[in-house]
């Protein structure tokens, strides 16, 4: 049974990211029968932040850790699972201040973890995350996806650079851009992003 991770992240009851995003991963749940969807509302339910505890658990093994450790990396255990489980990744998140939503970097913070998720290894880290599709839905005021701007656009970088530090290369993404730029543009966008989607869904 293939497995769909959905995470959202923006706080906004409007979000175009996380109503394009909760629609990707409806539509590539009905191109695979039997799929299920595991949805993670990371505005809605904020993870905890990494703290001394944690940074401190994560390092030692398992049965070398105090309750108090075992007990703060618990959540982190469980996101490292459902991404493990998963096979494909849906990803809505706005362009804030360059780079994305703090909610969806607290999430990355949590399952990023040695001997989990990548290993360090004599010729450098490699991910343990494979097999995996990466879906993003990038909503921003401005246009980055092409253009004078584009370089200031951390967030997509950032996503490929992690989720390969991770093993996943096959990073997909869909901007819905041009936000700021009048009701016109802003229709048009949205209309561009949702019909990316359904083609992506199609191919899925
Ligand atoms: C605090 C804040 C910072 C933002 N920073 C940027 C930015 O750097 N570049 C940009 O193009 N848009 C920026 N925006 C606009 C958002 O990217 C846009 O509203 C987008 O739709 C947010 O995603 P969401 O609709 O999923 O919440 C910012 C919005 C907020 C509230």
């Amino acid at each position: 049974m293939s497995s769909i991770l959905l995470l959202t992240s923006s706080p906004r009851a409007e979000s175009l990211s996380t109503t394009i995003a909760a629609d990707l991963a409806a539509k590539i749940q009905a191109q695979q029968p039997g799929s299920v969807v595991v949805r993670r509302d990371l505005a809605a339910n904020p993870l905890p932040h990494i703290d001394d505890l944690f940074t401190a658990a994560i390092r030692k093994p398992v049965d070398a850790r105090t309750a108090e450790e075992n007990a703060a990396a618990k959540i982190s255990d469980e996101l490292v699972n459902e991404l493990l489980a998963a096979d494909t990744i849906v990803i809505g998140t706005g362009l804030i201040n360059f780079n994305i939503y703090s909610s969806l970097k607290t999430w990355i913070d949590n399952v990023a973890r040695a001997g989990l998720t990548f290993k360090y290894t004599e010729s450098g880290p490699v991910g343990l995350a494979t097999g995996k599709k990466v879906y993003v839905v990038l909503a921003s005021g401005g246009v980055y996806s092409q253009g004078p701007a584009a370089g200031l656009n951390h967030a997509v970088p950032y996503l490929k650079t992690v989720f390969g530090f991770l093993g996943i290369t096959d990073v997909e993404t869909i901007y819905v851009e041009g936000l700021a730029f009048g009701p016109e543009a802003a229709e048009k966008a949205i209309g561009a992003a949702k019909a990316r989607a359904e083609e992506l869904a199609l191919a899925a």
